[in-house]
């Protein structure tokens, strides 16, 4: 999708970086070099980079980078064009519409429309007297008429195309209808409603659009599952979607217990009712997944709210295994992360109804870290009383504690097990080094032999720079140094370098793109390239130009490496692309063939 240069040159002087950057960085500037601790992966010390001149911004520890518009596309979750649009609007600039990709946003544009009139139409029914069986069936589950308008509640009626008939009197087409899946094709080929007889759940997402409908049936005696979900469409797409998380979002919900002070964190729960009841009861920092196991990207989404996550999954087993998946990948992504221990109830709603909201938050504030929650399971699973129990939970329990880095806290655990199990503490932490021990071991073994597998690790945006690693590498140096120096292209012109003098295909591609920017613009910079590469490219390119192009500052330095990508070019033509391109197993029995043909 390319937009038009008047509008990016617009976007340009509007858009600084370091402007939008600060507005979710905290940017420290020394000299020429401002950084910050990188919102992409967790860090203590700063390694991200932001370049005012370059307008780019790189990060030395993960790798990610780009320009303002990547930048956007990675923390608010965007597409390009998405990104643009947030940029364009931040700004008080209007997108040309001739540059949208008109159909795709056109339709978006209407199933929105569909989704919140089908809303307000759910709403108005669930109090009419055609709803006064859903509406008690809520009140029975305790939610208030405050809690029914906000979460905004409804109900779908009881019959075949009550919505269907609604909307086609608002002007809305079928095919849009079915587009966004609240209507489906019946088998005699009428248009149906999608939902039937349900309450109703809108799902809304962070920008306060209505993107999907969860279902919930009034009564076991009803058919169908328990819940039913809008399937995916062009406006919503499951994994990127947290239940409640346009309120969590700007909830003031936090830790009075944490180390430094007060954290703001989330609760994640498994269902709609646990949230709004969650909600209700003060606690709107509740959040949940749609009905599917947590995904990274949910995560990524919470990470950039708040620095932590309490679990509260149902007490049930699935409840507990779903928990213990949350935490690791909630862990993984480097936020703080603590399991919530239901008792006597099977989820936070029951929790609450039962006990209430006081001792709720009590439960919140001795919520337990996830190898305790583990710890108390191996305990309960055997019988602590016999020898042989004792030998079977120690085995395991061990298993557990060796998992934990930090050694001081994994002291801490194995003393309360000792006095628990009554088996002497330097005993037990014997055998968690052990385990330990044999761990590293197999690691190290394992990464040598990754080591005398591949020499390399595998380069995803330049596949080919493994097996032409001399010739990637001039070619990456030539690239960075044009951006640091446009004019150096005449020096490329004047010595013939066209895409084809590159070797391999990434380079080819990238002078090809590089050169019709500046060829029909007077700008270049990596704006000019991000709605063309993936963000893994911009990534690349941005990492490329900070890293390559501030080496070559004369024209003589760059005419040596224009040599040099000559030279490779040669190296390759006599050797022959074909050849360097096989690998290893391939070369040899190629090699084996052609001594065999001289014998
Ligand atoms: N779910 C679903 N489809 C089902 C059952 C459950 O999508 N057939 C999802 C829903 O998002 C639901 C969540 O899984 O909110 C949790 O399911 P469950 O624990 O069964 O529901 P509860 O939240 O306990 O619902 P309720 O209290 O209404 O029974
Ligand atoms: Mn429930």
């Amino acid at each position: 999708m390319a937009l038009s240069e008047d509008f990016l040159n617009e976007l340009r002087l509007r858009c600084d970086i370091e402007t939008i950057i600060s507005q979710y960085v905290v940017l420290k500037k020394r000299g020429r070099s401002i950084t910050g601790l990188c919102p992409f992966h967790s860090e203590k010390t700063p390694s991200f980079h932001v370049s005012s001149d370059k307008q780019l911004f790189y990060c030395f520890g993960c790798g990610t980078g780009g320009d303002v518009i990547t930048f956007i596309m990675k923390i608010e979750n965007l597409s390009y064009i998405e990104a643009v649009e947030f940029l364009a609007a931040k700004v008080g600039l209007e997108v040309p519409q001739n540059n949208v990709d008109d159909k795709v946003s056109k339709l978006k544009g209407r199933i929105l429309e569909i989704n919140r009139e089908t809303a307000k139409f759910f709403y108005k029914a669930l109090n009419a007297p055609q709803g006064a069986e859903a509406l008690s069936y809520l009140k029975n589950r305790k939610l208030d008429d405050k809690t029914i308008t906000r979460f905004g509640l409804g109900f779908a009626p009881n019959s075949w195309d009550s919505l269907v008939k609604h909307l086609k009197k608002k002007g809305f087409s079928e095919y849009e209808m079915v587009a966004a899946q609240v209507a489906i094709k019946s088998r005699k080929d009428n248009l149906i409603d999608f939902f039937r007889n349900r309450v109703m759940f809108p799902i809304i997402d962070l920008r306060g659009n209505v993107v999907a409908f969860g279902g919930r049936k009034l009564s076991e005696q009803d058919n169908g599952p328990k819940y039913l979900n809008s399937p995916e469409t062009p406006v919503f797409q499951k994994n990127r979607v947290l239940y409640a998380m346009n309120f969590a979002k700007t909830s003031q919900y936090s830790d009075t217990l944490s180390k430094n002070g007060r954290d703001r964190y989330f609760i994640l729960c498994e269902g709609y009712m646990d949230v709004i009841a969650l909600h209700q009861a003060g606690f709107d920092n509740a959040v949940a997944p749609l009905g599917t196991a947590l995904t990274e990207n949910q995560v990524n989404i919470m990470s950039k709210y708040v620095p932590g996550v309490v679990i509260a999954t149902d007490s049930d087993e699935a409840g507990q295994k779903a928990a213990k998946r949350s935490f690791e990948l909630i862990d993984k992504a480097g936020l703080g992360t603590k399991i919530l221990k239901l008792r006597d109830a099977k989820d936070p709603d029951e929790y609450i109804k039962k006990f209430g909201a006081e001792r709720f938050g009590m439960l919140l504030n001795d919520s337990i870290s996830a190898i305790e929650n583990e710890l108390e399971a191996i305990m309960k699973k055997y019988d602590t009383d016999t020898d042989s129990g004792k030998v079977q939970a120690l085995k395991e329990a061990s298993k557990a504690l060796a998992g934990i880095n930090n050694a001081i806290e994994r002291d801490v655990y194995i003393s309360r097990l000792s006095q628990k199990l009554s088996v002497s503490s330097q005993a037990i932490a014997q055998n968690v080094n052990n385990i330990i021990r044999q761990r590293q071991n197999s690691i190290k073994r394992q990464e040598r032999a990754n080591l005398s597998v591949n020499v390399s690790p595998k380069d995803t945006v330049n596949v080919q720079k493994r097996k032409l690693l001399s010739a990637a590498v001039c070619e990456e140096w030539i690239l960075g140094s044009l951006f640091c120096h446009p004019d150096f292209y005449k020096i490329l012109k004047n010595e013939q370098i066209d895409s084809s003098s590159f070797v391999t295909d990434w380079g080819k591609k990238m002078f090809s793109i590089i050169e019709n920017v500046v060829t029909s613009s007077d700008t270049l910079d990596l704006m000019s390239l991000s709605g063309v590469l993936s963000p893994d490219e911009m990534s690349r390119m941005a990492e490329v130009i900070t890293k390559d192009g501030s080496r070559i500052n004369t024209s003589e330095q760059f005419s040596e490496l224009i040599e040099s990508l000559k030279k490779e070019k040669r190296k390759q033509s006599i050797s022959g692309d074909s050849i360097k391109m096989l690998d290893d197993q391939s070369l040899k029995n190629l090699i084996e063939e052609i001594s065999k043909d001289k014998k």
